[in-house]
């Protein structure tokens, strides 16, 4: 069964083309990320998704359910949580939870469990004005766990949270699909975060679909790279050239090409170990994630340009 199906989604507010024909397929069980951007039209599509906007043409089944004929059947079970988290603030996190579980007409239990879930339970009598942005980031996720749903939306879930609340984050989405069973369409402008979580992983740029797959099939188009720093550049250079594929010097630092994520760790040890018995002292040694940029140079044959530099030139045309 596909959890999301899109065909041929779009939407243009006045001249610009949001969302601009999108085929998206999320199979059932999968944390399925959704990339690109800003501006690149993640946020249309969902809410296109969520029946919050009406596309100009295209459809959307959830779960099999078409949503424009039986919309309240199709959304049933969906739950969702947006980038920028809106609670009451002069309401404790327990209330304003109740307040959704009383329109979904839930048990009371609920709210202990999610509140359980996202790890919230010791602030949960305290004014969300008090909250940290954490808090207030997870306080969304428990809402929109309440009733169980099947399907998860979650829009940027990360954004503006600092390191630690990332991967508290990132940790949280990954283990979502065994915990409760639910299918997560996760979107982010960030490639490194996603590939840690998704199974499956879409790229949007400029309203359009420029890969679509499976984590491994987009892992192959990137093979990470290993970065050295050690007392000595060239010498190091000149031992790792016999052997490895792609070495550059970036600065004072060493670049050089790894043949897969599987492989990295591996060969990064192996390249340790000839320059520390070449008598090298390596004191910086880590294995690179791609960029968003540098993906879609890859993917599109070009960095990921804005709207605005997009929409510039062909307003010129
Ligand atoms: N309500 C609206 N009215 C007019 N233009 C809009 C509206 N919503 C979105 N857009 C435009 O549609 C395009 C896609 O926006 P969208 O918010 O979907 O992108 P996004 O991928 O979510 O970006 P971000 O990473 O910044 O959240 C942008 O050019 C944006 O300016
Ligand atoms: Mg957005």
């Amino acid at each position: 069964m596909t959890a999301i199906e899109t065909e041929n989604l779009y939407r243009r507010f006045w001249r610009v083309k949001a969302v601009d024909g999108i085929d998206l397929s999320v199979p059932e069980g999968a944390i399925y990320g959704f990339l690109g951007p800003n501006g690149a039209g993640k946020t249309t599509a969902i809410r296109l998704i969520l029946g919050l906007l009406r596309p100009n043409r295209g459809a959307i089944r959830i779960f099999g359910e078409d949503l424009r004929r039986r919309r309240s059947k199709a959304l049933k079970n969906v739950g969702v949580a947006f980038e920028t988290p809106a609670h009451y603030e002069h309401l404790t996190g327990r209330e304003n939870l109740d307040i959704t579980r009383r329109l979904l007409n839930l048990d009371k239990s609920e709210i202990d469990r999610v509140l359980e879930t996202v790890e919230l339970t010791y602030v949960a009598d305290r004014l969300v004005r008090k909250y940290s942005l954490g808090m207030r980031h997870r306080l969304g996720l428990a809402r929109a766990l309440l009733g169980k749903p099947k399907l998860l939306v979650f829009d940027e879930p990360t954004n503006g949270l600092d390191p630690v609340g990332i991967r508290e984050m990132r940790e949280f989405i990954k283990t979502l699909p065994a915990r409760t069973g639910a299918t997560v369409f996760v979107s982010s402008h960030h490639l490194a975060e996603i590939e840690q979580i998704a199974s499956h992983v879409a790229v949007i740029h400029l309203g359009r679909i420029v890969f679509q797959g499976g984590m491994t099939e987009l892992r192959s188009l990137h093979a990470p790279r290993l970065e050295i720093a050690c007392s000595d550049a060239v010498a190091a250079r000149t031992q790792l050239e016999t052997g490895v594929r792609g070495v550059d010097m970036r600065g004072e630092r060493l670049v050089l090409e790894l043949t897969s994520m599987e492989a990295a760790e591996r060969e990064a040890a192996a390249v340790n170990r000839r320059l520390v018995e070449a008598g090298l002292d390596v004191h910086h040694l880590a294995i690179a994630p791609w960029t968003l940029e540098e993906l879609f140079m890859q993917v599109i044959g070009a960095p990921a340009t804005s709207r605005a530099a997009a929409e510039g030139e062909g307003g010129h045309a």
